[in-house]
């Protein structure tokens, strides 16, 4: 029986965390399988990712709501999730807030990245946020989903500081540069049970 963990990426944008933990997956220090990726967004770049990695993928249509998936959607992603073998779901910049069924479907098992050091700056845009309070350090947090917003169980953290000249995209891309680091190696050590 293979020792790697099965984990599913659910994004919406471009993919860059997806590409950090397939890179993960690929040479080792990671030791997981990503089988699918899914995406709520049909032109979503993450889904061009996958299929670079060859990993299977597939858009999902969200259905009417904006922030979450409709029953009809939820139900579909879970079949599909689980289809897939996946054991475990890692949110890669996903848009949709996940509740009720599909939280039950995975409990405790479903993991998140924020660009920002929780609980400072939950929601959208997070990196501005920090520009505009004017914090000197920021950073990034990878968390257990829960029913709230951003407030799960708090796994690791990554600090990055806030440089005089910063500007809103310059602080962004630092902090992404961290959670590129940071997400992959969380999930190995999580996966080694190296996290209480
Ligand atoms: C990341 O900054 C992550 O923290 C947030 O959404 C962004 C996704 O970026 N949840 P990418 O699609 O992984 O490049």
């Amino acid at each position: 029986m293979s020792f790697k963990k099965k984990i599913a990426v659910l994004g919406s944008g471009k993919g860059s965390n997806f590409v950090s933990l397939a890179k993960a997956c690929a040479d080792g220090t990671l030791p997981a399988e990503i089988t699918l990726v899914i995406s709520d967004v049909e032109d979503a770049k993450i889904l061009d990712r996958a299929k670079e990695f060859g990993i299977p993928n597939k858009f999902i249509n969200p259905g009417k709501y904006r922030t979450k998936l409709d029953a009809t959607a939820e139900t579909t992603c879970i079949k599909t999730l689980k289809d897939s073998g996946a054991q475990w779901v890692a949110l890669a910049g996903f848009m949709r807030i996940l509740k009720g069924d599909f939280l039950r479907a995975f409990e405790q098992k479903v993991i998140n990245i924020h660009p920002s050091l929780l609980p400072a700056f939950p929601g959208l845009e997070a990196w501005k946020q920090a520009c505009d309070y004017g914090v000197k350090v920021t950073g990034c947090t990878v968390h257990l989903v829960d029913h709230g917003i951003d407030t799960g169980r708090i796994l690791a953290q990554g600090v990055v500081p806030v440089l005089e000249d910063d500007t809103s995209t310059t602080l962004h891309q630092r902090i992404q540069e961290e959670e590129h680091r940071l997400y992959p190696r969380t999930l190995a050590r999580l996966f080694s049970n190296k996290i209480n």
